[in-house]
């Protein structure tokens, strides 16, 4: 039986651990966050770890886990101190060597510096997950979730305006770049089948892993 572990119980957590259930693969389902987050209480397999994200409270709960998909949010020096502590803790762990970081964005190959606050923060542990050997991690990116085309009610998914440029209560849209600019859709349903697959597959992983809907 297989242990994956998911850290930051948000709005795309709730897809990853529906789709791990979904799969119906004899799994334990570890779940890490700072807050108990009711709405996991209700899921089958699940085990609860209250966190700190710090290295002593992620190497103790990590200890049974094979796999740790992190889904934290966070564009600040957060973002840098829990995937930090993740890669410490993975590095000492005896079985929890493959590690999925929190991206969940674009073509980082082509456009490494965009966003631009993304460079001291997601930018920084691709380095850092590049100089080690350790770990087995794969950069994985969705493009847009499509899911803020509709009504927030249909979708785990909080809007995030202004960042998302479509204004659906208003009806105004406001798009970066020339309009020319190829963009890729992908539902966080699929973002979460994908990574449940990803979780729970043997292959071993390219570097960069994109979907699109
Ligand atoms: N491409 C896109 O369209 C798009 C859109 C939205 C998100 N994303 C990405 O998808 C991934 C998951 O996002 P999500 O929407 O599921 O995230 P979310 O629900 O906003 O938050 C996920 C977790 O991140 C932690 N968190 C949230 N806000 C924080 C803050 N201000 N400071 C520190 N920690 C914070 C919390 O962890 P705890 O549970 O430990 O409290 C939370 O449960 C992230 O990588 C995000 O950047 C991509």
């Amino acid at each position: 039986m297989s242990t994956i572990a998911v850290a930051g119980l948000g709005d795309v957590a709730k897809y990853v651990v529906e789709e791990l259930n979904a799969l119906s693969l004899p799994l334990k389902i570890v779940l890490l966050s700072r807050e108990s987050r009711p709405w996991f209480d209700q899921q089958p397999n699940i085990i609860f770890r209250k966190t700190d994200y710090s290295v002593e409270s992620l190497t103790q709960h990590l200890i049974d886990v094979d796999v740790l998909i992190c889904l934290i949010h966070s564009n600040d020096h957060f973002y840098n101190d829990v995937h930090e502590a993740m890669i410490s803790a993975c590095k000492t762990s005896p079985k929890c060597k493959r590690f999925i970081p929190s991206e969940c964005g674009g073509d980082i190959e082509k456009f490494p510096q965009h966003p631009e606050f993304y460079v001291p923060t997601h930018g920084a542990i691709r380095n850092l997950l590049e100089e080690q050997n350790d770990i087995e991690y794969t950069l994985f990116n969705q493009g847009w979730f499509m899911d803020y085309f509709i009504s927030g009610d249909r979708s785990y998914l909080k809007r995030i305006l202004p960042v998302w440029p479509l204004d659906l209560e208003q009806q105004t849209i406001r798009i970066p770049g020339t309009g020319n600019e190829p963009i890729t859709f992908t539902s966080a349903r699929d973002t979460g089948k994908a990574l449940a697959r990803l979780a729970t597959t043997n292959t071993k992983w390219d570097k960069y892993i994109y979907i699109a809907s």
